[in-house]
């Protein structure tokens, strides 16, 4: 019998050397209580959040907590049932209604998650003989959304017009065309040229989705995202977003203006043959969503937060994923994994709790601290974190 877990014997090895130098598994982090949205208790100490893609800090509000509990109050703890059959709510509509309202689109769709959100959406509308179009560092739920759709996939170099372009230009002129793109990178916190991008999509006759999950809520006038701070929102054909960082709950959606959507509830998979968020959950959202709208001075403050991280760990002399903030993405390059997980350690024992992100997440072969930062940190607690990086840093030798 061949054992089908050969294959995982690498990532096993690699796992088994790095936690015998006695390092603390970086991914079987417990959180024993939270407090807010910006501190928990783990491994017995207060520990300041600083990976979490709680961007917005809804997960603490307090018309946020009390929508839930008065949805599980009256309508239970599940629809036990798919959107088509028992489980769409008066709750599921009102929170579609908040994204149309948020987004000034025609149509929303929820999904139990962003992964399936992008998973279904891409899925349905690409399919065989097809072309999906997408940067190279896309996230996985794109990458599975294509497979999944039996498209021809054409990847491009990352945050790169011309090479997009050049691809878009080998392609059969007649053929269907999806352009995926994300507003911010989640590695490096990155924004990507939406509005030459979308140009040369549209030149060459490609329809375009953009993934706003990063973006969403805090970029943008309107919290609408990278599309809406470029001024091309009306040239996207759909808008891929979660509820699970700026909204503070889980869930996923698709909004848009193409006439014909409503037809995806009935032919996507992936939100037709699994079950409804639950009626808390879609409470939720729909609270947090709605205040979302009128949360431009927690957008200045998150702008704030993020120029004094990112000016701060430059100035300590640690090396970062850009030249300038982009978003509230703050991603600190280590030079290896053994490093980077040391690093990771020497901060959760300050106190402090970062994403370590590690090829193949990461692009060209990288190890990455990431820190994402919180509308509810207060300048006091960047200040602090500052300290606990230089002290970290300076003990496992990142830093002089
Ligand atoms: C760009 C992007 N798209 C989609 C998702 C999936 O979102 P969810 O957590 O709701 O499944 C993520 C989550 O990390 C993401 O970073």
């Amino acid at each position: 019998m061949t054992d089908l877990f050969s294959k995982f014997d690498p990532l096993i090895q690699q796992r088994e050397t790095l936690l015998a130098t006695g390092v603390t598994d970086p991914y079987n982090l417990v959180m024993e209580k939270v407090v807010s949205p910006t501190v928990a208790i783990c491994n017995g100490r207060e520990t300041i959040l600083l990976g979490t893609y709680n961007y917005m800090g809804m997960t603490f509000d307090e018309d946020v907590i009390a929508a839930g509990k008065d949805a599980l109050d009256k309508f239970g703890a599940g629809t036990t049932g798919s959107r088509v059959l028992n489980g769409t709510y008066q709750g599921h509509k009102e929170c579609e209604e908040a994204l149309k309202e948020f987004y000034a689109m025609d149509h929303a769709m929820v999904f139990s998650t962003g992964y399936q959100a992008n998973l279904g959406i891409i899925s349905t509308i690409a399919g065989k003989g097809d072309y999906v179009i997408l940067d190279i560092d896309s996230h996985a739920s794109i990458y599975d959304g294509c497979a999944m759709g039996n498209a021809e996939i054409v990847a491009f170099r990352h945050n790169d017009v011309e090479a997009l372009e050049k691809r878009l230009k080998r392609l059969p002129p007649e053929a269907g065309k999806l352009v995926v793109l994300e507003g911010v990178y989640s590695m490096l916190g990155d924004v990507a040229p939406l509005k030459e991008m979308i140009r040369v999509s549209k030149e060459n006759g490609a329809m375009v989705l953009v993934d706003e999950a990063h973006s969403m809520g805090f970029i943008g006038e309107h919290g609408r995202g990278v599309a809406e701070a470029q001024g091309v929102l009306d040239d996207v054909d759909f808008v891929i977003g979660t509820f699970s960082k700026s909204v503070g709950t889980v869930g996923g959606f698709c909004v848009s203006n193409h006439p014909k959507f409503e037809i995806l509830r009935l032919v996507c998979r992936p939100y037709v043959f699994t079950a409804s968020l639950p009626p808390s959950v879609v409470a939720t959202a729909a609270t947090s969503i709605r205040k979302l709208m009128h949360g431009s001075n927690k957008r200045a403050h998150l702008w704030e937060n993020s120029k004094l991280l990112h000016k701060g760990l430059r100035d300590l002399g640690f090396q970062l994923g850009t030249e300038e903030p982009q978003s509230a993405i703050i991603a600190v390059i280590m030079p290896d994994l053994e490093q980077g997980a040391m690093m990771w350690e020497a901060l959760l024992e300050e106190g402090l709790y970062v994403n370590l992100a590690r090829p193949p997440a990461t692009p060209a072969g990288m190890t990455l601290l990431r820190c994402s930062l919180c509308a509810e940190h207060s300048s006091e607690q960047v200040g602090e974190i500052l300290g606990r990086f230089e002290r970290a840093g300076k003990r496992v030798g990142i830093i002089g």
